[in-house]
């Protein structure tokens, strides 16, 4: 996937989630180190451990950090602590994120629930986009393993959604963060295009994760949802959002910028 360089990606303390699939999929795929990243202490230490097993033969060095992300103070140092200690910062990967449904829609969604979406997905990928943004202006671009096409001084790929692109009901406060995402992706693309920094957003469809199948509620009304409404009829899986990241974090997307690729099995071209 040409992605040499050292990564960072927070939500990577989620066994079975997409930003593990990420950490797991640079480890695999060749990068020099990976930085996880996610409020869960304990399912760090998991994805430290799935990473061993996956690059027992190519070296990866693995920097775990349990951290808020709407802690603006704590993310900046652990950003510039993962760049002091890899040398640079080439791909940033903002995975973290919680998903609330508020029953009876927007004339009754809560001020708290609105605030506590609003701050991990949309500012707390700000003040990771912001960190890194900063650190990789400063250095010097890397070039593709493949070919040695001047590639890039970094890449950022935010998490937005399907939901970032339609409206989904009782996803008040979700719906207008991975919104926000999109715009928060397309002003810093053009800031920094020039210069050799891509950001980009990934828009997942339904994917089979902890945040969709722990209450089985969501996962029956999901599962109808998916038979209707998703084309391709399936979930997708963590590894084929994974996949995406790679592709818009490495040399093969060198001329892509300000994108908001939808891996989605279909859903929002109907
Ligand atoms: N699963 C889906 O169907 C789906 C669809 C579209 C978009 N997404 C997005 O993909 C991303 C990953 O979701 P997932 O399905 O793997 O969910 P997940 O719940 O499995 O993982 C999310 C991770 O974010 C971490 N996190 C939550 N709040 C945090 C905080 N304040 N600070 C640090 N870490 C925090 C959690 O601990 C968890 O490890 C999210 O941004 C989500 O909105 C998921």
């Amino acid at each position: 996937m040409d992605v040499p360089g050292y990564a960072l990606v927070t939500g990577a303390g989620s066994p079975f989630g997409i930003g593990t699939a990420c950490a797991l999929a640079f480890a695999q795929e060749g990068a020099a180190g990976v930085a996880i990243l996610d409020i869960n202490a304990e399912g760090l230490e998991a994805t430290k451990a799935e990473i061993a097993k996956v690059t027992r033969d190519v070296p990866c060095q693995v920097l775990a950090y349990a951290l808020n992300i709407t802690d603006e103070a704590e993310v900046t140092r652990v950003v510039h602590d993962v760049a002091t200690r890899f040398g640079r910062l080439d791909y940033v990967v903002n995975a973290a994120g919680i998903a609330i449904k508020h029953p009876g829609g927007s004339a009754f969604a809560k001020t708290e629930d609105w605030n506590r979406v609003l701050d991990i997905n949309l500012n707390g990928t700000f003040y990771v986009l912001r960190a890194a943004a900063a650190i990789m202006l400063e250095q010097e671009p890397i070039k593709s393993s493949i070919d040695g096409r001047p590639l890039q001084r970094g890449s950022i790929i935010n998490f937005s959604s399907i939901q970032g692109v339609v409206g989904i009901t009782l996803s008040t406060a979700y719906t207008t963060a991975k919104h926000a995402v999109i715009g928060l992706t397309r002003t810093a693309s053009e800031d920094y295009a020039a210069r050799g920094l891509r950001v980009n957003a990934i828009c997942p469809g339904y994917t089979e994760t902890p945040m969709t199948t722990k209450n089985p509620e969501v996962l029956k009304a999901m599962e109808e949802r998916v038979e209707s409404a998703v084309p391709m009829k399936r979930m997708g899986a963590p590894r084929e959002i994974a996949d995406g990241v790679l592709y818009l974090a490495g040399g093969r997307s060198s001329f892509v910028t300000g994108s908001a690729l939808v891996v989605d099995g279909g859903y929002t071209s109907r």
